[in-house]
């Protein structure tokens, strides 16, 4: 037998954030605007309470969908975001990764066509390809990141499992409209598919517009699987934490596949996790709004336009009348690599997200980081032939 790998891997490729962020951590005093992580250190509360937990000697293996009180806080808290999901209706998981990683595994066969609004974060399209199911990217590109019900319907197909949905979405902070969200509904009635609804930045919010899919559409809750993380808001993107929360039809296959993967979370992270969730999310919400108007005037300023970021901590440009030396619209990669090499600040190209003709900037670092990045942003891209 030949020791040959996995054919499931051969289209994907190591992850282009990844990429640029070691590129800049690689040049010298180079400003790197390209993680989607917090710059704040867990707060102390939190951190204090793995002490506590480690001294009380909880090291044992926990439940594997993770302890009761950690799932009731979960409870409580997606009650209060107007969703009714009991504890026996949530994992606590590896992050959203897993969580992504387990709903995918749970539901996809062969052939399963999974649809994924573009721009979008890669994850999800190299999930679906470990699980052996199509990717379909719904290109959102030209109607301002919402999603247009007609090419919807279009991509949909007698295949189609799954709609992936990202509200806010990482890498253009877009809010989906109730327009977006009606489209998703509708297709998922008429095809019967699942809907997964990301909510990982849903506490990071800059407009009153913002609603959740699960929350507008509960007779649809049949079908869906939210995920969510502690990594963004509480700035955990270290612990791994996050959940998955599902209709109870799907909670033994969905606990299976988690606790084959891995078992369960890490045991003596759980009590923090609750005081987590317990804590105040606002101030750090504020800090990022303040950031995200300095960002939104400093781009605009640079001739770099871009729609407006309504939540998470990114802002997605396009590069749109920016030459490079032959005098054509400069890519992506190009334009990254050569900000790092001549300006010393770093972006990730829009390729990694599916998107040539754009670049992810993340704000989610220091104010005084973000403004020297973005005062080098500005020093090359005037330094660009413009078309
Ligand atoms: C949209 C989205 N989903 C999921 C994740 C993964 O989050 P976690 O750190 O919880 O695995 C990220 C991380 O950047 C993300 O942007």
């Amino acid at each position: 037998m030949a020791m040959t790998l996995n054919n499931a891997l051969d289209h994907l490729k190591p992850s282009g954030i990844r990429q640029f962020s070691r590129l800049a951590a690689e040049t010298p005093g180079c400003i790197s605007l390209t993680l989607g992580e917090p710059g704040e250190t867990t707060p102390e509360e939190v951190r204090h309470e793995v002490s506590s937990s480690l001294e009380a000697g909880k090291t044992h293996y926990p439940p594997n969908n993770g302890q009761p009180r950690l799932r009731e806080a979960i409870s409580a808290y997606m009650a209060e975001e107007g969703l009714s999901y009991p504890e026996d209706q949530i994992i606590v998981t590896s992050g959203a990764t897993e969580a992504v990683f387990t709903a995918l595994m749970t539901m996809l066969n062969p052939g399963d066509e999974v649809i994924i609004p573009t721009p979008a974060f890669l994850l999800y399209d190299a999930i679906v390809r470990i699980c052996r199911a199509t990717p379909v990217a719904l290109d959102c590109e030209p109607d301002d990141f919402q999603i247009d019900p007609e090419k919807l319907e279009a991509a949909a197909s007698e295949h189609t499992k799954a709609i992936i949905l990202n509200s806010p979405l990482n890498p253009t902070g877009t809010v989906l409209t109730k327009e977006s969200l009606a489209a998703v509904a509708k297709v998922a009635r008429e095809h019967d598919c699942y809907v997964i609804s990301d909510n990982v930045y849903e506490k990071l919010i800059y407009t009153d517009a913002y609603e959740g899919f699960a929350q507008a559409y509960p007779e649809l809750s049949d079908r869906i699987i939210v995920v969510n993380s502690f990594s963004k808001p509480y700035a955990m993107t270290g612990w791994r934490l996050g959940w998955l929360a599902a209709p109870s039809s799907l909670m033994g296959a969905l606990s299976m596949v988690h606790m084959y993967a891995i078992s369960s979370v890490v045991s003596f992270t759980q009590d923090a996790a609750c005081v987590a969730l317990a804590s105040d999310v606002e101030p750090f919400r504020k800090s990022y709004e303040r950031r995200r108007d300095i960002t939104v005037s400093a781009l605009s300023e640079m001739g770099l336009s871009c729609v407006r970021p309504e939540g998470a901590f990114y802002a997605f440009p396009s590069l749109r009348g920016f030459a490079d030396a032959d005098g054509k619209q400069i890519a992506s990669e190009r334009f990254c690599t050569r900000a790092i090499k001549e300006a010393g600040v770093a972006l990730v190209p829009g390729t990694c997200f599916g998107s040539e003709g754009h670049v992810r900037l993340s704000y989610a670092c220091t104010e005084e980081t973000l403004r020297e990045g973005l005062s080098r942003l500005g020093a090359f891209c005037a330094s660009l032939e413009r078309i």
